[in-house]
């Protein structure tokens, strides 16, 4: 059973990287932004919720976040593992996972360590698929066809909170309450710092020997 997961300030390439590691491991993904922006998409109940606190660039409230990934990761599809792209950001969260899973349960924390200037560059520049939510860049990661998805073909659009007045709240947020998460999984000895400052293509080469050295 491996179980990872990736923490990073927004705009780090969490996502971008998410789908390949979760291949590596032969394990399930999980974005708790992807979760509630398909809520939000499919007008749920729970989607009309998280849309405000979004949209400002606060976190969506603990109950409601640990409500909707518990189900997840306790479903028994992820029996054998998984990836979670954004969960645990606050104390609470990273408690309640320990809780549920079993203390020192999770087999690497993976910090994609991004300078801050570079955040903001990539934030803004972003293009996301409305039907499969891949990420892309219009210089860093630019689709074959503009403004279609490469993997689904699904339309591209520029994500409501990527604007900078909302980057720069999100980036205050991620401060002042994951910054803490990562220091306590730095005294679980799981934590492994990745410099995801450089390309996308050397990132990824970077995980997979991490994961082949760490995780068996
Ligand atoms: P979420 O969607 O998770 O946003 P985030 O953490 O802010 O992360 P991002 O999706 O912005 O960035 P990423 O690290 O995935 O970067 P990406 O790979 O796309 O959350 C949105 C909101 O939902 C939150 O603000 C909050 O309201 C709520 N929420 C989510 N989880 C929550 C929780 N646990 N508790 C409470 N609320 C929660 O890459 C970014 C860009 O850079 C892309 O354009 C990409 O192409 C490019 N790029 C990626 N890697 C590189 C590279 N190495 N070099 C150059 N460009 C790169």
């Amino acid at each position: 059973m491996t179980r990872v997961i990736l923490m990073g300030p927004p705009g780090s390439g969490k996502g971008t990287q998410a789908s390949y590691i979760a291949s590596l491991l032969q394990v399930n993904s999980i974005s708790t932004g992807d979760l509630f922006r398909s809520n939000l998409s499919g007008g749920t109940e729970l989607g009309l919720i998280a849309k405000e606190y979004m949209e400002s660039g606060e976190y969506v409230p603990d109950d409601i976040t640990i409500g909707m990934i518990m189900n997840w990761v306790m479903d028994p599809q992820n029996d054998s593992g998984f990836v979670l792209d954004g969960f645990p950001r606050t104390m609470r969260q990273a408690e309640e996972l320990d809780s549920r899973l079993g203390h020192n349960k999770v087999d690497m924390v993976v910090f994609f360590d991004v300078a801050f200037n570079l955040l903001i560059e990539r934030l803004t520049g972003r293009w996301i698929c409305q039907a499969c939510q891949r990420p892309y860049h219009h210089l860093f990661a630019p689709p074959d066809q503009e403004k279609i998805c490469n993997s689904c073909g699904g339309d591209l659009y520029q994500r409501e909170d990527d604007k900078l007045e909302v980057v720069e709240n999100r980036l205050k947020i991620y401060r002042e309450s994951t910054e803490p998460v990562l220091e306590y999984y730095s005294q679980t000895n799981k934590l492994q710092n990745l410099d995801a400052s450089r390309s996308i293509e050397v990132v990824r080469g970077d995980l997979a020997s991490l994961l082949k050295e760490k995780v068996s």
